[in-house]
């Protein structure tokens, strides 16, 4: 045998143990070969900073894709009952189109999600006025939100999930708000098919503070029209009833027999046009210890997709996307009235002026943490 022969002889036994290594694999082990992370430059703000693109990718092929502006979940492929993979959520192709401006698709909220009355509120005797931006109240956050900043990425690796913690530190004074606030904010990927936030956030000064996630979803394809054939339950017996601007009253309602009753899985269009403008109403969780509870949960019969929506907060925005009005181009779609939903878990609006809703105070030495998570499946 020549010395090229004992190479090439050496070689193939390598490669028949190597074989014989991966056939062995645990299957831990080959999930998580399946699994990546990807990361991509999306572009520069107007005050030229530089934007990523996390792509995340599951062992069952679900994709999450996130960027560092806005922590907005751009894209987010889930597989139908014969496996095939559709993009389920609201969204645009490139960042200027993200920056033009948009009602908050995909995007992390915060200092507060939701409204608090006239930007009012008042912290151990000392009164704050927050930025204005919803006629004369404060929305998710004010003029330059959390879902206008560029967070700080890190990619998360675990042998059953990939992920991205993305870090903010919000300036004393930002949007009116008082105190430094550092937040993290964590999307985790896991092997059963849950997108997982984690949310974090510790203060130097008393505070409040109200983050969620505000994902818009169509689980036939954000590209398919009417979200109004889905069926929706909510595990939520009450409601804060608001005002004309969206404010509570204060006073929390039952459901029953109206038609926000979703206790039992209901078409989202059965009632629709009993409710004007559609639903954008904050539901009570059926649980307000803190403890991690399903809230929601979706089916959408042309393609079986499923989604559940498990939370650590008291309440949950349904909001049906009564205000798209086609004037939102993404991905190849024109977005118009009811063509997304959104289950915004948070506490409830305006609670900093509401003394018996649960409280959103945050001060110097405690941590704010919540956890929600989307699962998805099929039926
Ligand atoms: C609010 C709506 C608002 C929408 C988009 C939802 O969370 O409840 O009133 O129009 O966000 O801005």
């Amino acid at each position: 045998m020549t010395k090229k022969h004992i190479r090439t002889s050496i070689f193939l036994v390598i490669m028949v143990l190597c074989s014989y290594g991966c056939n062995s694999e645990s299957p831990t082990a080959k999930e998580a070969t399946k699994m990546s992370i990807n990361k991509e430059a999306f572009g520069t703000t107007p005050d030229g900073k530089a934007v990523d693109l996390y792509t995340l990718t599951n062992a069952n092929g679900l994709k999450a894709e996130i960027m560092t502006y806005g922590g907005i979940v751009t894209k987010l492929q889930a597989p139908d009952r014969n496996g095939n993979f559709a993009d389920i959520v609201l969204g645009f192709d490139s960042l200027d189109e993200y920056i033009k401006g948009h009602p908050y698709f995909g995007a992390i909220i915060g200092r507060y999600a939701n409204r608090i009355a006239k930007g009012k509120f008042t912290i151990d005797g000392t009164e704050y006025t927050l930025a204005t931006n919803n006629g004369r109240n404060h929305l998710h956050g004010g003029i330059k939100g959390f879902d206008k900043v560029v967070w700080n990425a890190k990619e998360l690796k675990t042998e059953q999930a990939v992920g991205v913690e993305l870090s903010y530190r919000s300036g004393d004074g930002e949007e009116g708000y008082p105190g430094n606030l550092s937040c993290i904010v964590t999307y985790t990927l896991t092997n059963d098919n849950e997108l997982k936030i984690g949310y974090e956030a510790e203060t130097d000064k008393p505070t409040i503070v109200n983050l969620t996630n505000h994902s818009y979803f169509n689980l036939a394809g954000h590209d398919s029209g009417s979200i109004l054939g889905h069926e929706l339950m909510l595990n939520a017996d009450r409601y804060t009833l608001a005002d004309d601007e969206l404010i509570p009253t204060g006073e929390i309602k039952s459901v029953k027999g109206t038609p926000l009753d979703f206790t039992k899985p209901m078409a989202i269009g059965s009632r629709i046009e009993q409710v004007k403008g559609g639903y954008d109403h904050n539901y009570v969780i059926n649980n307000l210890d803190g403890s991690l509870t399903l809230a929601a949960s979706v089916y959408e019969p042309k393609t079986g997709r499923v989604l559940e929506a498990f939370t650590t907060q008291p309440g949950v925005q349904l909001y049906t996307g009564g205000f798209l009005d086609g004037s939102n181009k993404g991905k190849g779609a024109v977005y118009n009235k009811y063509n997304g939903f959104c289950l915004e878990t948070q506490h409830f609006p305006d609670s900093p002026n509401k003394p018996a809703f649960p409280s959103v105070v945050l001060k110097p030495g405690e941590k704010y943490t919540q956890l929600t998570i989307y699962k998805f499946s099929v039926r």
